[in-house]
């Protein structure tokens, strides 16, 4: 049995690459990597294409509204026919004519660990708040920003002398870890999502 997956990305695209070479070295169960899509030109566009993976991109300035942006999306991930998506440093929010088709499929990877530090800008509001430790969640998408169901969590504590990029880079080290288990979890069965 295939379980295909189509990855959102946005950034560096690092989560994306530790995904597509989870899968190739079968370490994603029956998961296998079907698309990566950007809402901008990105590095992750690049890796992808260099991987021999699907591209594609749908870019809000090509949209009149981000209504007809959002349909757009929905539209270009329905021809791969994913049984998940995955928002892997995805920087937009998924809108209602996304969320209706595939809410019931869709993940999202946050460095940061939910409730705590939603938002664009977790790793720095972590260290701006003085905790010690902080981390990356797994959360099933709904319509707010990073509030959806908890499906994985890892704690990274924070080092003296930590700046966001130093903070960040050991939180992706876990969260590629965490999301090839999701991934792989959630393709086996032995993870499942609310509502499916
Ligand atoms: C991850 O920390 C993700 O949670 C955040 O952006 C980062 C993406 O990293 N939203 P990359 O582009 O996959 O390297």
């Amino acid at each position: 049995m295939s379980y295909s997956v189509v990855v959102l990305a946005s950034g560096t695209g690092s989560l994306a690459q530790a995904l597509i070479e989870a899968a190739q070295r079968g370490a994603t169960g029956p998961a296998s990597l079907a698309a990566l899509g950007v809402d901008r030109p990105c590095p992750a566009l690049d890796m992808a294409k260099t991987a021999g993976l699907a591209t594609f991109a749908v870019y809000p300035a090509d949209f009149p509204s981000r209504a007809d942006w959002d349909q757009g999306l929905a539209k270009a991930v329905a021809v791969f026919q994913p049984d998940l998506v995955v928002s892997a440093g995805f920087m937009r929010v998924l809108g209602p004519a996304f969320l209706e088709r595939f809410g019931d499929r869709t993940i999202n990877t946050h460095p940061a660990l939910l409730p705590n530090f939603p938002g664009a800008h977790a790793v720095r509001d972590a260290l701006a708040a003085g905790v010690t430790t902080t981390g990356c969640t797994a959360h099933q998408v709904d319509a707010g920003v990073d509030t959806g169901p908890i499906i994985a969590q890892r704690a990274v504590p924070i080092e003296k002398g930590d700046t966001e990029a130093t903070l960040h880079e050991r939180i992706k080290v876990q969260e590629r870890l965490m999301l090839i288990e999701v991934v792989a979890g959630l393709a086996c069965g032995t993870i499942r999502l609310p509502g499916r």
